[in-house]
């Protein structure tokens, strides 16, 4: 079974899509990490933002693992080290928005993808997973939420680690990201047609994965009974 999530940054993506898979005894796999550590290497080795053919070698040349740990979700090894904490950091999430409008490291990443479809059932999250990466996807989501309540969710989880955050900063940055990601050349953030879209605003984690678990545990309940 191949279960796409896609959405805008702060739709709550990762962790539905974490626990859907967690329920439903599947592969995870977090598509956005994958861009954010072509970032942080790029950071590290001082590369230009705008130079696709550098940003390129960066993605060709790292040694990326992505380790599927049901509990932590995807564990990300760079060169043996673990980054899961560090692509997070505020200056990866400034910059990974850029990064992935570049075609030619888009094509390596969704190549990278593709084979992780090919190797069985899996739930992929990202911006572009029912468009491009998995249109064939069994089942396509949507996901979400206001600007507002984007912003939000995103400042509580920067107060649990202890930083202080303007809620007006937050939502400039989201606006900002929505625009990069939905307004780029190479597969923007879209809507597949034959998705189903959540509007998490109001609803609880535990209520949208229930949502997703009844579409799909409700469907093959259907094609039993038939
Ligand atoms: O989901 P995230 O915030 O970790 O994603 C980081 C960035 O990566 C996002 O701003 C756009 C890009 N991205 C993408 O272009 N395609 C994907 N499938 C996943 C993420």
């Amino acid at each position: 079974m191949k279960i796409a999530v896609d959405g805008p940054a702060g739709a709550g993506k990762s962790t539905i899509a974490r626990l859907v898979a967690k329920q439903l005894g599947l592969r995870y796999v977090d598509t956005g990490a994958m861009y954010r550590a072509v970032t942080l290497v790029a950071l590290r080795q001082g590369v230009d933002m705008d130079d696709e053919d550098a940003l390129l070698r960066v993605a060709t040349s790292m040694d990326l693992n992505i380790v599927f740990q049901g509990q932590r979700g995807n564990v990300i090894y760079l060169d043996g080290q673990d980054v899961t904490g560090l692509i997070r950091q505020p200056d990866v999430t400034a910059n990974v928005s850029t990064v992935s409008t570049h075609k030619k490291v888009r094509d390596f990443i969704v190549a990278l993808q593709d084979q992780i479809g090919r190797q069985g059932s899996v739930v992929m999250d990202g911006r572009d997973i029912g468009t491009v990466v998995m249109p064939d996807a069994d089942w396509k989501i949507f996901l979400q939420a206001t600007v507002e309540e984007r912003a939000r969710r995103r400042q509580q989880e920067l107060q649990r680690k202890g930083v202080v955050v303007d809620i007006k900063d937050l939502q400039e940055q989201i606006r900002t990201r929505d625009h990069l990601d939905s307004t780029r050349e190479n597969s923007p953030l879209r809507k597949a047609e034959d998705a189903i879209e959540i509007d998490t605003t109001s609803l609880s984690i535990s209520e949208v994965v229930e949502k997703v678990l009844d579409l799909i545990q409700g469907e093959a309940e259907t094609c039993t009974r038939s």
